[in-house]
């Protein structure tokens, strides 16, 4: 059986203010974060998962929100350690911490390296002083500008900026202009992601006036040229790499590995062998409201929402993510993660393949250009029936 590949996620759902765009869990943070109950929480989390990933070794770590750059080396040291103690760590371990331009300073930046994270992903969204007010960023063009530079200067070698399109009035030349800025940067890593409203937030309720769709359709195609021509090899729907850069964590996302979710609102998803020897997947999620979340690691488990995935939901589970790699996946990948014999899916695969929605080899499966253009409907090929 092959070893399924293992993640840990940390979730920090505190930021500055919130962004009126985001419906990341997320919450304003109060006056003095309570750091300390929060790493306490995240290591009880983490420990109360330990036996459901007894000898298993992590591949990377994630620490996302929110805005993790908020917390103090002190505590991420506190917490780094604490993993530390806790679990097998892979000797090349990717440690990605996310950064907001807004709480970038030097001597912290330094210490977060020395902590060995070895990745930031840095929220810039736009470098246009307009396009940044609009989006309530609480960081300038010049911070947004500065922070590539101490991220540098700090020791780190690795790094994403996060960018993102159609913004509100945003003309083609004014999204190029942001992504050239990106590129001289000289990120290992761009994520460029296209603005969407999100129920529940400021902009959905209010909603500002958006590029159209063909102009949103240019400025992506458009973006993506550019993007490929300074050497960026878009490897998902909005992940940019230069060779060897992709994000080893987020890629195990896509590639249906496992992973542990710790803190606020954190999914979790883990693969674990029945004594029949069939493979059984559980997803859970962890309480939101960060006050609710530490007072629910003060009990057995703090897991909510624990659902098996039913057998029949696999194909459409694994290819939702797998599809949207570009360049595809090994086919022994899927029987490898979902222990669904791959026979099974071979039908609907000859389907996708009539369509010129799928090309496959024999050892290999990857979505078509139009496949890729209407992902959507590619990925729906594998809805179970009825669904
Ligand atoms: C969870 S946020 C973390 C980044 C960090 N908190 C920051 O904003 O500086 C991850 C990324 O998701 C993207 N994002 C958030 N809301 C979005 C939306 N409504 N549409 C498109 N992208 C969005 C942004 O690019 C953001 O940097
Ligand atoms: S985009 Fe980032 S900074 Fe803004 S609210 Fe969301 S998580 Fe926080």
């Amino acid at each position: 059986m092959q070893a399924i590949p293992l993640a840990l996620y940390i979730h920090i759902p505190w930021c500055v203010r919130k962004c009126p765009y985001c419906d990341f869990n997320s919450h304003a943070a109060p006056q003095q974060l309570p750091e300390q109950r929060y790493i306490d929480a995240l290591l009880h989390d983490l420990a109360q998962e330990l036996p459901s990933i007894w000898g298993r070794r992590l591949e990377s770590i994630f620490i996302g929100g929110g805005t993790p750059s908020l917390f103090s080396p002190e505590a991420l040291d506190r917490l780094l350690s604490g993993i530390r103690a806790l679990l097998p760590l892979r000797t090349s371990l990717e440690i990605t911490l996310e950064a907001n331009p807004g709480t970038f300073e030097q001597a912290k930046f330094k210490t977060y390296r020395e902590l060995g994270i070895n990745r930031l992903s840095i929220g810039i969204q736009s470098f246009n002083p307009k396009q940044l007010h609009v989006l309530g960023r609480i960081h300038n063009q010049e911070e947004a500008l500065r922070a590539a530079d101490i991220a540098r200067l700090a020791g780190f070698d690795n790094f994403n900026l996060d960018l993102m399109f159609a913004l509100p009035e945003q003309t083609l030349e004014q999204a190029l202009a942001d992504l050239t800025q990106a590129i001289a940067l000289q990120p290992t890593h761009l994520s460029w992601y296209q603005l969407t409203l999100e129920p529940n937030t400021l902009f959905a309720k209010y909603p500002p006036p958006l590029p159209d769709d063909d102009l949103s359709a240019d400025i992506q195609q458009a973006g993506q040229a550019l993007l490929a021509a300074a050497g960026f090899k878009q490897y998902e729907v909005s992940a940019h790499a230069q060779a060897g850069r992709e994000c080893r964590h987020n890629r195990n996302y896509w590639e249906f590995g496992d992973y542990i979710g710790i803190g606020a609102g954190a999914h979790g998803k883990i693969s674990h062998y029945t004594e029949q020897g069939n493979l059984s997947i559980t997803r859970y999620q962890k309480a939101r409201q960060p006050d609710v979340y530490m007072q629910s690691t003060q009990t057995a488990s703090a897991r909510t929402q624990v659902n098996t995935l039913a057998p029949e939901h696999l194909g459409f589970e694994f290819m939702l993510n797998a599809l949207r790699l570009k360049q595809g996946f090994r086919r022994s990948l899927f029987s490898e993660r979902t222990g669904v014999n791959a026979d099974l899916i071979q039908s609907i695969i000859a389907q996708g393949e009539q369509q010129g929605l799928i090309q496959t080899t024999p050892d290999w499966i990857e979505p078509t250009e139009l496949g890729w253009q209407f992902l959507n409907n590619t990925i729906e090929l594998f809805l179970p029936a009825g669904a």
